[in-house]
């Protein structure tokens, strides 16, 4: 039987198929758990996106676990803490960050507030737009970073423990989060609708100020100003949780190991600072995702997934013939 093509020429054409996957594949998300506690990340995709691995797991303490996004991925990260699931039956919930699904996996449900949200809209033709919530309050300190990216890329989230600062008013789970005011109180000057239901009329708060102070670059508030998104271009994203315990990271020596797939690798050890610069962003943006609700809801591609299966065919076809 006549071989289809030469071993050279075949490792040629996986090569190329494997550079064509890289170039349509959308961005790559790393969770890192820097938290002293067990934190239980939920990944909710917007409609018109797939999901990605998994939209639920556990990361334990010094924990970090890779998603590959389809193109045009949008889409939200957060973290649920407290959580406990019965080992036999699997069921069970979280003290805060709850998407009431009853088990690990979230399943498309998202996060019960408050939740402070990491939200994407990654795109493989243009800019990717990202921030952190806390239009729906708060409950663990997060932030991402952008790596390899061009463009602005900065670092955004909140190193601070905002519940140590939460006013009374506001506090939920006995401490283990923050509301924000629109839930807390209900008014239409802090959820901004009805007569506050635009960015001249819905100003910030007390409350949103002290989430604001907390945390600059974050949106406290549903029509907070534009710099609270920022822009990348082609880009890798770590979102950690409890960014500020990096201290001890040098004291770490696990060797950086990629983790993708799997429940809990070592540290990514990128070696980026998480602590943002000082402010002083330029963005010209106006979100239009600013209540978390991402409008962009393209469609993800069928292309990647039939470049990774002919990519399988032909490794199946060189392991074959070889
Ligand atoms: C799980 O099942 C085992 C065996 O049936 C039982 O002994 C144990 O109490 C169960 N655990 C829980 C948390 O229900
Ligand atoms: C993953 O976590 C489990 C239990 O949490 C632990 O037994 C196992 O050693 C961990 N594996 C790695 C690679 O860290
Ligand atoms: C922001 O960008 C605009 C246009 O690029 C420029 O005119 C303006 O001076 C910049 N502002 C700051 C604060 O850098
Ligand atoms: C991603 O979105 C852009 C802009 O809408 C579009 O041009 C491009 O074809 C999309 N890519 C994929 C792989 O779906």
């Amino acid at each position: 039987m006549d071989l289809p093509f030469s071993h050279s020429s075949s490792i040629y054409i996986i090569t190329l198929i494997l550079l064509l996957c890289k170039g349509t594949a959308g961005a790559t998300f790393t969770l890192i758990n820097r938290c002293s506690y067990t934190v239980w990340p939920g990944i909710l995709s917007n409609a018109g996106s797939d999901r990605l691995d998994t939209t639920g797991f556990e990361l334990p303490t010094g924990g970090s676990r890779s998603f590959q996004a389809p193109p045009n991925w949008s889409g939200r990260f957060w973290g649920r803490t407290g959580c406990t699931f019965d080992p036999n039956t699997s069921q069970g919930s979280c003290a805060t960050g709850d998407c009431g699904s009853n088990q690990l996996e979230c399943n498309g449900a998202g996060a019960k507030p408050p939740a402070t949200l990491a939200e994407f809209t990654v795109s493989s033709s243009t800019q990717d737009f990202y921030d952190v919530s806390l239009v729906d309050g708060y409950n663990i300190p997060m932030i991402v970073d952008a790596n390899g990216g061009s463009g602005t890329c900065l670092s955004t989230g909140c190193v601070t423990d905002l519940n140590q600062q939460c006013p009374a008013e506001l506090r939920a789970g006995n401490g283990a989060a923050c509301k924000s005011a629109c839930e807390a109180f209900g008014k239409p000057e802090y959820c901004c609708n009805g007569a506050y239901g635009s960015p001249d009329t819905c100003k910030p708060s007390v409350y949103s100020e002290i989430f604001k102070a907390a945390c600059p670059r974050s949106y406290s508030y549903a029509y907070d100003d534009p710099t609270s998104t920022f822009t990348c271009t082609g880009a890798d994203y770590t979102i950690t949780f409890c960014p500020s315990s990096t201290s001890q990271k040098s004291a770490r020596d696990t060797p950086p190991t990629s983790s993708t797939g799997t429940a809990n690798g070592s540290e990514t050890g990128t070696g980026e600072d998480p602590v943002p610069v000082p402010m002083g962003i330029n963005s010209s943006w106006l979100p239009n995702f600013v209540t978390g609700d991402s409008s962009k809801t393209l469609s993800a591609s069928a292309l990647h997934t039939t470049l990774i299966s002919s990519t399988t065919l032909y490794l199946s076809l060189f392991l074959l013939y070889s």
